[in-house]
């Protein structure tokens, strides 16, 4: 749950930001849509000016990420499909906003042209004196999701023999994604962020509802996962790529 003391701060300051998104004259049934660059100042917000992520809002980096795996995300969010578990906290925080879509295919296709068009790896974000955003969520999220629970480190060697093996097929043998199948590129995905998404395939958190015929093939690979350091020991792998 969300600390009473912090939620009105940050729904303020996105509804703030929804509002001046929402104020341009772009009718839902528009057939060009809204704009890519313009309608993604509101997602800056939680994923950051440049897409780089904001770990604060558990919200991942997403700079550069296929447009057609994003088309299919922003769809799942907008369906229901992904982000109404009650575990799912982040989900839910990106659910909320879907109605800046508007449910146009158009503004849809837009945005997620501009998110892959973006370089990934941009600098954190920084306040106006130049001080980093701290990595510290700003509410209390109490669940086994919040954090990764391996005994050590991440292996990078033997996530390397899982990873080729288990992971490969879909996602390619270096990470770059595998459009045909429909397993994303996965390089540019933060360690922390792959870590909940491997929690959630897993326990069916995503990746359970019937409509989700590409979330159901990744939950199956993820249950492969014996338990929390074969996941951490996969990702240290991912983030050598
Ligand atoms: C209130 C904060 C917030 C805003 C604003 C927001 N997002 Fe998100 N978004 C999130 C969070 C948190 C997640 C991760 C959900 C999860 O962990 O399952 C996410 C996930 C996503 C994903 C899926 C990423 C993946 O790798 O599967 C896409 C695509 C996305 N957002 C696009 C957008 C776009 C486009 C906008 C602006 C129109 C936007 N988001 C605005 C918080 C936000
Ligand atoms: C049978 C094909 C397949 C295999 C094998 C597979 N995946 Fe996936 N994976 C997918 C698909 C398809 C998606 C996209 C699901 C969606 O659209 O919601 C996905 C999504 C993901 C995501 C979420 C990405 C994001 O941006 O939210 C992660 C992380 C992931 N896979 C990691 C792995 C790892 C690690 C392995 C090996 C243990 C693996 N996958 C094996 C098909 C596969």
């Amino acid at each position: 749950m969300i600390a009473k003391s912090t939620r009105p701060a940050l729904f303020a300051g996105m509804l703030a930001i929804l509002g001046t998104a929402t104020a341009q004259m772009y009718p839902p049934d528009s057939e060009t849509g809204v704009p890519g660059d313009e309608l993604y100042r509101a997602c800056g917000f939680c994923h950051g000016a440049q897409g780089q992520g904001r770990q604060r809002l558990d919200a991942p980096a997403i700079a550069g990420l296929e447009a057609w795996y994003s088309e299919r995300q922003i769809r799942n969010f907008i369906d229901g499909v992904r982000g109404t578990h009650p575990e799912d906290l982040p989900g839910r925080q990106m659910a909320l906003i879907t109605g800046m879509f508007r449910n146009n295919d158009a503004t849809i296709a837009n945005v997620s042209a501009f998110i892959e068009a973006l370089e990934p790896g941009g600098p954190l974000e920084s306040r106006p004196n130049g001080e980093l955003f701290p990595l510290e969520r700003p509410f209390a999220w109490d669940s086994p999701y919040a954090e990764l629970n391996a005994s050590a480190p991440g292996d990078a060697d033997a996530g390397e023999q899982t990873f080729q093996v288990t992971c490969a097929l879909c996602h390619g043998a270096n990470g770059m994604g595998n459009a045909v199948l429909g397993g994303n590129k996965l390089v540019d995905l933060p360690d922390w962020y792959i870590a909940r998404q491997l929690e959630y395939f897993r326990d069916g958190i995503r990746g359970a509802d019937p409509r989700d015929t590409f979330g159901m093939q990744m939950a199956a690979m993820a249950k492969l996962l014996r338990d929390d350091q074969q996941i951490a020991d996969v990702i240290a792998f991912i983030e050598t790529l």
